[in-house]
Order: C-alpha cells, then structure tokens, then sequence
C-alpha cells in the first residue's frame, strides 16, 4: 500500500488533498506548516480533518514562520481560518508535542525507503528537517512537491507561486539537496481546472466530506469565479493525484530547478533551466500534464461522490 507522509498548510485545496490521501492510501503523519494562513489555523484544521475521516494520524505543528525574513500570508483565498470562516467546530484531538522537523526524520527513520512524502505548503518543515539530517532524502524514495511557476506565471507575484514565494530560502535548501523530486506547478494546476457546475454537482453527495467541503470551499469557489479562473484550480489536489497515482502523469520533464531569492521583482521565482544552460544535473521531475478524468475520478471518490 502507499504510505504517505505529508507535509500541508490547511488551507481549502490542502483539505481536498487529503481526503483524497485518506481515500486513497494510508497517511502516517501530517507536518503542518504555516503558509495560508498562521499556524495555529493550519494545526487546527488538520486535526478537524482528520477527526473527519475518523482517522487516527498523529499531526506535527511545525514552523510557525518562513525561515528568514516574514511573509504574508493567502486568508483572503482560503478565509481567516483557513477553512473559508465556515464556522466549523473546534476540533477535540490535538497535536503532538513532538516538531514537525523532528517527526520528519523520525516516521523516515522508522520505515526507510517506505515513505512517499508529499509537501503541499511552504517547504520551512522540511528545509529543517534537511539541515538537521542531510541523510533524509536517502530514505525517501518520492519526494512530490506542489509549488513553482515554471514558465514565470506566478499566483502570489508575477513570476512567483505561493508556497516558494513564502519561504524562497526553504525552497532553495530542498531544491539544492534533494536529489529528484518531483514538482506540480501552478502552472499545471491552471491546465487541470475543474467546472465549477461539475464540482458542485459532486458536493451535493450525501456524504459528511461532501458537506464539509461544500461549506469550508464556498470563499474559494467565490473567488475563483470572480477571477474567471478556468473552473476551480485545486493546486494540492493535483500533486495529490501525482503522489497517489504516478501514472496519471501524461507528459513531464527533467530539468535542474532552482529558486530565486535575491531579486527585488522575482524574488520566490523557480527558475528552469529549460535548455540545459548551466550544465547542472536534473534535479526536478516537472509534470506537464496529468490524466484529468482520473484526476477527477480520484476527488469524487474523495468526497464519496462516487
Ligand atoms: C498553493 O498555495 C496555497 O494557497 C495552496 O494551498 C497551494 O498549496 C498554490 O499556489
Ligand atoms: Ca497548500
């Protein structure tokens, strides 16, 4: 069975992401980073999702700031809560006393070379867990990241993606020491919309995720509606797929991905080296284009709309 390990900042689209992890696979631990919103939101939520599921999964409060210098944060995307101000109850689990960074390395430890580790948020947790144990990647076979804009069409600045934007010096720790990893860009999302109609119709499932989703993503289904996205853009959602299904991925490329962390107009950029340029090794796998009928296929199962 897929093992997952994820690392997430909830977050409406991160919440999707994980019903499908839960529907999909088994999930040992859920690393919770700041980045939509404040981390005492992003730990709350995760717990409020799990107890949804009715699972048992340990969740990890991780960094409650970027690495270096602050960053504001998506409330006025996914609500001040995170969960689209819907009002949902406290949860009544609550969160390891063990940091995130530290139960990265410890869950890779206690199953080497059994873990897909998926990072939905800003990548503060597991730049952490890398300076404190450069041997991590050796025992995670996947590594799936969703962030990046790999043609400069950014969703947070011009040419830069949320999640890097936040934290460009985490990005740049994970991008420069993990060997492969594997990247779903915003870029990729925007090819892999959903029709608001369609989405809607598998929210009314008579299903508590259904009706759980249908309150927290009402905000975003706003939003994006008043942005003309191309339907609902569900970024977590599409790396999930890659991580819990790696042959959905129709097209992809290898190429060395780095960050940018200096410049005063493309600092959180992910800079691709397209035609081998610098001479330096693939670092990224970089999906093109995913099989959206099973994409899709993956959230209605997800929201028991199946
Ligand atoms: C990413 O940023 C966040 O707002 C989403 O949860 C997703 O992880 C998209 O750029
Ligand atoms: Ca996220």
């Amino acid at each position: 069975q897929n093992l997952l390990l994820i690392d997430t900042d909830p977050g409406v689209d991160d919440a999707l992401a994980l019903l499908m992890a839960y529907q999909h696979a088994a999930v040992v631990g859920l690393s919770i980073a700041a980045g939509n919103v404040g981390l005492a939101h992003t730990v709350t939520n995760a717990l409020r999702l799990v107890e949804l599921v009715g699972a048992e999964t340990p969740v990890f409060a991780g960094c409650d700031t970027p690495l270096v210098l602050p960053a504001a944060d998506a409330a006025f995307v996914h609500g001040v809560d995170g969960f689209g101000d819907a009002g949902l109850p406290l949860p009544e689990r609550k969160a390891e006393a063990e940091h995130a960074a530290l139960a990265l390395i410890r869950l890779t430890q206690e199953q080497p070379g059994e873990l897909t580790l998926v990072a939905l948020g800003p990548l503060t947790n597991l730049a952490l867990a890398l300076r404190l144990d450069p041997t991590l990647p050796q025992r995670v076979p996947r590594l799936v990241v969703m962030g990046g804009a790999v043609t400069g069409r950014g969703n947070t600045s011009v040419p830069a993606e949320f999640n890097i934007g936040f934290d460009p010096e985490s990005a740049h720790i994970v991008f420069s020491t993990w060997p492969q990893f594997e990247l779903v860009d915003w870029e990729a999302t925007m090819r892999h919309g959903i029709a608001l109609q369609r989405f809607e119709s598998w929210l009314a499932a008579d299903d508590d995720r259904a009706r759980c989703y249908e309150r927290i993503s009402q905000k975003i289904r706003g939003f994006m509606q008043e942005r003309r996205r191309p339907g609902l853009v569900l970024a977590d959602a599409l790396a999930m797929a890659v991580a819990l299904q790696p042959d959905c991925v129709i097209r992809a490329e290898h190429r060395h991905v780095a960050v940018e962390l200096n410049g005063s107009l493309t600092r959180g950029a992910t800079i691709v080296d397209w035609d081998g340029r610098n001479g330096l090794p693939a670092n990224a796998r970089i999906v093109l284009e995913v099989d959206q009928q099973r994409f899709e296929a993956m959230i209605v199962a997800a929201l028991g709309a199946a």
